[in-house]
This record gives structure tokens, sequence and C-alpha cells, in this order.
């Protein structure tokens, strides 16, 4: 067998499934693949970009959310770069065929149980935050949301007839196999960061919090480098914007974990600035935390930033390539420096352009 030599190593092929879906998805996913692309060029590696249907586009062409094909080309990929799901034109669908149903089709088909949303304040941006400069500045919290398990996935669930009406029901639910491997990860990134793990549930009145707590105790046995601290999820919510500067990891639940990172979000400035990665198995996904966006949709006015961003957590984390990442962090940087602004991060003094301006320049800052 030939070895390969060190350059050769460092060049690598990667197939990556493109799921652009509906809303802002398919204005602001173009942008993350031309600067993967550029990046990629300058570090010798060939991406090739695969393009599916996904949520309300792929009902549309479809009947269903997660058509066959679009898994069968996400299992079979190296990574899965998503834009964003749903509409109003398929709100009034049964739950199974849900344009949200693909979202959460994807994570648990591809056994993504570790969701890392990292809400890093960009200086540039303080003042586009609806809290005050001084409670936002400099606040770094990644958090590490559990994203296969929970009352999201949890049974028995459904709506049943009653003789007064209707009882709607979801059960929460997590087991210790689940709770163990999402506290190894958030503990494991905690040791690349600031060591600090704040485990947040209600363990004050439901039993799955009780386990969930004792568990990541359990699991904290291994990692005595690392402090952890506990939280219930109310006091997390006022403590995130009273003093955000105390977090470094969050570690929660899925539903949680929902809630609180959109709080996080706001912390920088717009969630049009929060990219996410969903990791567990051998494919990963990336994608912003925003939605679909309905409102901005089509007007070029929605912001690349997160979109942008989640495609650099594709090459740090599933790819190794932190140099090429930083490359792209770097860009988003340069250009916020230089004044630009899309509406939802606009400021006096600023220069708003839109969707479409704002990846011109973060792909001509790469160069
Ligand atoms: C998110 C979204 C999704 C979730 C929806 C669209 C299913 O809000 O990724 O945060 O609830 O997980
Ligand atoms: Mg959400």
């Amino acid at each position: 067998m030939r070895v390969k030599s060190e350059d050769e190593e460092k060049f690598m092929n990667k197939k990556i499934a493109v799921l652009a879906g509906d809303g802002i998805g398919p204005e602001i996913v173009p942008a993350a693949v031309a600067v993967l692309e550029a990046v990629g060029k300058r570090g010798g590696h060939a991406f090739e970009f695969v393009h599916a249907a996904v949520g309300g586009q792929a009902i549309d062409d479809t009947g269903w959310p997660l058509p066959d094909d679009t898994l069968q080309l996400a299992k079979t990929s190296d990574a899965v770069l998503l834009g964003a799901v749903g509409g109003p034109k398929w709100e009034g669908l049964d739950y199974e065929r849900r344009p949200e149903r693909a979202l959460l089709g994807l994570r648990e088909q591809l056994g993504l149980f570790a969701n890392l949303r990292p809400a890093k304040l960009y200086s540039e941006l303080a003042d586009a935050s609806t809290l005050k400069r001084e409670v936002i500045e400099g606040i770094d919290v990644l958090v590490v949301r559990e994203l296969t398990g929970g009352i999201y996935f949890g049974k028995p669930k459904g709506v049943e007839a009653t003789p007064t009406g209707h009882r709607g029901f979801n059960t929460e639910v997590y087991t210790t196999e689940e709770i163990t491997r999402i506290a190894k990860i958030a503990f494991d990134v905690a040791r690349k960061r600031r060591r600090l793990v704040t485990s947040v549930d209600k363990a004050n009145v439901l039993e799955s919090s009780e386990l969930w707590r004792k568990v990541v105790i359990e699991v904290h046995k291994d990692y005595q480098d690392v402090e952890l601290r506990h939280m219930y999820v109310d006091n997390c919510a006022m403590q995130l914007i009273r003093n955000p500067g105390q977090f470094d990891v969050i570690l929660t639940t899925n539903l949680f974990g929902d809630i609180l990172s959109d709080e996080a979000a706001m912390l920088t400035g717009s969630i049009g600035m929060l990219p996410s990665a969903s990791v567990g198995a051998s494919v990963g996904m990336y994608e912003p935390i925003h939605g679909s966006a309905p409102d901005i949709a089509g007007k070029d006015a929605a912001n690349p930033i997160g979109m942008i961003a989640s495609g650099a957590m594709m090459l740090r984390y599933s790819f190794g390539m932190s140099e090429e990442a930083d490359l792209i962090e770097n860009a988003i940087q340069a250009v916020l420096g230089q004044g630009c602004r899309t509406g939802d991060i606009a400021a006096p003094g600023t220069t708003l352009v839109g969707t479409k301006e704002m990846s011109d320049r973060i792909l001509q800052s790469i160069g």
C-alpha cells in the first residue's frame, strides 16, 4: 500500500448534502455554499455539493417533508448543510406531514443527539442587542442541547377524545444512557473552553429532571477538572438576561435547549447570527438556529451570517479543518467591522445591505 504524503493528507474530498428548504433557506444557503467552495479551493480540498428537497418544498414535490431520496443522500454524505423549513402554507397539515417533521426525522435517523449552539458576541454588534452593552460585553455561551430525546420524541403522545372534549399529551422521558452521552459531550467541549458546565433542569418538579441531575453528577466524576453547576430552567431564563457572563457551557434537555438557545441568540444582537452543529454519529448536520422567516422571504432582507457560520462549524466539527473555519469566522468579523449590516442588526452610522451584498462581501473578504 502506498502511504499518503503529509501534503496529500491535508487535501480532502467531501460530499455535502445541501438541503435549502423553505422561506429564506434558498436565499441564504447559496451564500454558505459559495463561501465553503472558496475556502475549500484555497485549502486544496474538493467539496461536492448535492442538492435535495426538504420540508415544505419536498411536500409540494412529493407529499412528504423528508423524502427517502433526501434521507438516503444525507446518510451517504460526509455532512448535511440545511437552511430552514416551514411556512404558513403547510401549517394546516397533520403533524406527521409538516415541514418540521423533516428536521426531527433527520436528527433521529442520523443519530444526532447533540446540538451545539454557540452564542458569541461579535463586539461590533454590542449595540445591536436589546440588552445594555455592559451586560453582554464579552459573552461566549455554548448551549449543548440534547436533540433526539425528551418530550420531542417521548411516547405516549397524541390527542384523544374525552367525554367533555379532547386530551392532548406528550411525554418527557430520559434514560441514563441518553443523559450520560450528552453530558459527556458537554464536559468534553467545556475542556476546550472555560471548563464550566451549568446543567439546566427542573429537578424541583419533574422526575425526569431528578434523574437528569443525578446522572450528570455521576458523569462529572470523570471530569473533576471541569466545574459543574446546576440551575433550574426558570432561573436560567432570568440569569441569561441578568448576567450572561456567568455561563460557559449550558447543558440541557431538548425542550429547554430549544427555548434557552433562542434567548441566548438575542444576546448576540439577532437570532440571524447563530449557527448550530448537530453531531453524535458519523454524519453531522449544520444549520442556523433561526427558522424560515416567511415574512422576509424573497426580499433580499435575511441575514446570511448564521448560515455561513454554520458552514464554518461543519469544517471544524465534521472535517477537522479548523484553519479554514477560522478563515470564515474572520471574514464575518471583518465585514461587520466595515460597518455592513442586514436589517436585523442595523444601527445608526452603519451601512444597510441585503442578503446578497452581505454574502458577497463575506466571500470577497475570504479572497
Ligand atoms: C430549532 C427549531 C426546531 C426545534 C423546529 C423547527 C422543529 O425550533 O431547531 O430550534 O424545535 O427543534
Ligand atoms: Mg428552536
